[in-house]
C-alpha cells in the first residue's frame, strides 16, 4: 500500500507568485483530487460535529468552493461575501488592508438574520484582514459566528492571533512558516 496522503501532500507551492519572494500555497491541486477534496471538507467540519449552523459564509473566491460543500454537508444555507460591486441587491460593506492599498468586501443586507449561527470559511488565513472584514459584516447583521475554518494557516502573518483577539474560535488544517 502506498503511504496515506495528508492534506499538505496535495497542496502545491508555487515560488515567486504573484510576485518575487512569495511562496504561493496553491489549493487547486487539493480541490482537483477526489480524495483530497473530500478529506479537506471532512477535516474542516471535524470540530463542529453535533453543532447546528444556520448558515455558512464563504469569502470570495476560494472560500466559495469550500463553503458550498461545507454548507451542503451541514444542511445549512450559504452566504457569499464578495468583492465590491458584484452583488446585485442592497449590501453592507467593509474595507480592509491589502499589501498595497485597500479592498472592499460586501454582503447582501438580508442574507443573515439576527441570532443566526454562522460558520465562516476560506481557503487561507494570512494577515486575517479578509476574514476580519467578513466577521464584521456578519456581526453587523447580528449573526453569531461559532467558528472560522481555513485549510491553510500562515502563522507568521498573525491572522490566527488577530481573529482570536476578536473572540473567534479558529480552526485550520495545515501550517506553513514564512510568507
Ligand atoms: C487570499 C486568500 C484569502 C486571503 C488571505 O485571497 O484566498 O482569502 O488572501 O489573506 P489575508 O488573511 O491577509 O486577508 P485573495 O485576496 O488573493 O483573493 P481570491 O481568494 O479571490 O483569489
Ligand atoms: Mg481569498
Amino acid at each position: 500500500m502506498p503511504p496515506r496522503r495528508e492534506i499538505k501532500d496535495y497542496i502545491r507551492t508555487i515560488v515567486d507568485f504573484p510576485h518575487e519572494g512569495i511562496m504561493f500555497r496553491d489549493v487547486t491541486t487539493l480541490f482537483v483530487d477526489p480524495r483530497g477534496f473530500r478529506m479537506a471538507i471532512d477535516q474542516l467540519l471535524l470540530p463542529y460535529a453535533g453543532v447546528r449552523f444556520d448558515k455558512v459564509v464563504g469569502l470570495e473566491a476560494r472560500g466559495f468552493i469550500l463553503g458550498g460543500a461545507v454548507a451542503h454537508q451541514l444542511s445549512a444555507g450559504f452566504v457569499p461575501v464578495r468583492k465590491k460591486g458584484k452583488l446585485p441587491g442592497a449590501v453592507i460593506s467593509e474595507e480592509y488592508q491589502l499589501e498595497y492599498g485597500e479592498a472592499v468586501v460586501e454582503v447582501h443586507d438580508d442574507a443573515i438574520e439576527a441570532g443566526e449561527k454562522i460558520l465562516l470559511v476560506d481557503d487561507l488565513l494570512a494577515t486575517g484582514g479578509t476574514a476580519e472584514a467578513g466577521i464584521k459584516l456578519v456581526e453587523r447583521l447580528g449573526g453569531e459566528i461559532i467558528g472560522c475554518a481555513f485549510i491553510v494557516d500562515l502563522p507568521d502573518l498573525g491572522g490566527r492571533k488577530r481573529l482570536e483577539a476578536l473572540g473567534m474560535d479558529v480552526h485550520t488544517l495545515v501550517e506553513y512558516g514564512g510568507l
